[in-house]
């Protein structure tokens, strides 16, 4: 029996170092650990034995089957290994290869632009409101004090969707509209969004581009708060070095209308892009029609208020030394990724 024993031992063993695929190992095991296999053969044998050989033989079958158990185990680890670096070695799999790199995009420099302009308002107390794109005759025009045939409606090129209906030509409707929801409550807004006139695309004029409106309905706003937020919002945005300067002008919606320049980044001393005169224009501002607050809802005996409009993409143009507006809207990547 022990002669048995050792030859199982050794056949068992023998076989198992030889083995390299795991179907070649569950065979082995089904042929010496199975039901029927080889150690099941000799327990089986042990019946036959003399009463009192049983015990110390039965010892021995079962420190082989453990010992099988336990080489089997290590083996199985050794061919599963093996099995993995042959399909590493053999495959055209490189892992060892970097990733390919994900490139994300970035903002817009409009979006820049605009996200800044919030960010010092917001500093200031405005809120962003936002108004529709698609508007009417109405909130365009006749509500801020443009009425019909009136000759001011010259200074916009209106893309006309039907008889009542445009593409706003500047953001200054949604003062109407921030003045409905709002009353009678006091204002601080700033109303970003895309406008739209119909006009000739050139370096210089789009027929999209943004603005950023501004308005304020209170109890005793002033032309000097209104040169106050604009005097901290040139520094805020192009250096605390910038001074602002106001012009006379007209808009139909503010009584008395001004315009906002700004000290040019060359201080006084002449560039093209100031055109030598050392000023930039940044706004359109003014205090806002009594007209206008009524239509709004406010009692203009009661509420008055200061309003402006200024473009995003021509300080960013000026920012940047831009030299076309037409690549704002071109998507080219050799000109987007600069920003
Ligand atoms: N809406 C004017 C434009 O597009 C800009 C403007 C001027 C807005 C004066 C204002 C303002 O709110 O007070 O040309």
């Amino acid at each position: 029996m022990k002669e048995k024993i050792q030859e199982l031992r050794n056949s068992g063993l023998g076989k198992l170092e030889k083995l390299v695929t795991t179907d070649q190992l569950s065979d082995w095991h089904r042929d010496f650990l199975g039901r029927k296999g080889e150690l099941t053969l000799l327990l089986k044998q042990l019946g036959e034995l003399p009463a009192e050989e049983r015990p110390a033989a039965g010892k021995e079958v079962n420190r082989l089957k453990l010992e099988l158990q336990e080489a089997f185990d290590t083996n199985q680890d050794r061919v599963r290994q093996q099995q993995l670096q042959q399909e590493l070695d053999s495959d055209d799999l490189d892992v060892t290869l970097p990733g390919r790199p994900c490139s994300p995009g970035h903002l817009h420099l409009t979006t820049q632009t605009l996200r800044k302009i919030y960010r010092i308002f917001q500093e200031m107390g405005f809120q962003v409101y936002e108004a529709p794109d698609v508007e009417t005759d109405e909130y365009n025009f006749q509500l801020l004090n443009i009425p019909e045939y009136h000759p001011a409606r010259d200074m916009w090129d209106t893309f006309w969707v039907n008889d009542e209906v445009v593409l706003r030509t500047h953001t200054s409707p949604g003062q109407i509209r921030a003045m409905r929801e709002y009353h009678p409550n006091p204002i601080r807004v700033i109303l970003p969004g895309k406008c739209y006139r119909y006009e000739q695309i050139t370096p210089r004029s789009e027929h999209q581009f943004f603005q950023v409106e501004g308005l304020t309905v209170g109890r005793n706003i002033r032309l000097t708060d209104l040169i106050g937020v604009m005097t901290e919002f040139a520094k805020k945005m192009y250096g605390q070095q910038r001074q602002i300067r106001i012009r006379g002008s007209y808009f139909p919606f503010t009584e008395p209308s001004i315009e906002i320049d700004m000290s040019c980044t060359c201080e006084g001393a002449g560039c093209r892009l100031c055109k030598k005169t050392g000023w930039l224009e940044i706004a359109g501002a003014g205090m806002v029609h009594p007209v206008v607050l009524s239509n709004g809802g406010y009692d203009p005996e009661e509420w008055n208020g200061f309003a402006f409009g200024m473009g995003v993409e021509r300080p960013a143009m000026l920012k940047h030394g831009i030299d076309d507006i037409r690549y704002f809207y071109s998507n080219d990547l050799r000109f987007l990724r600069q920003f």
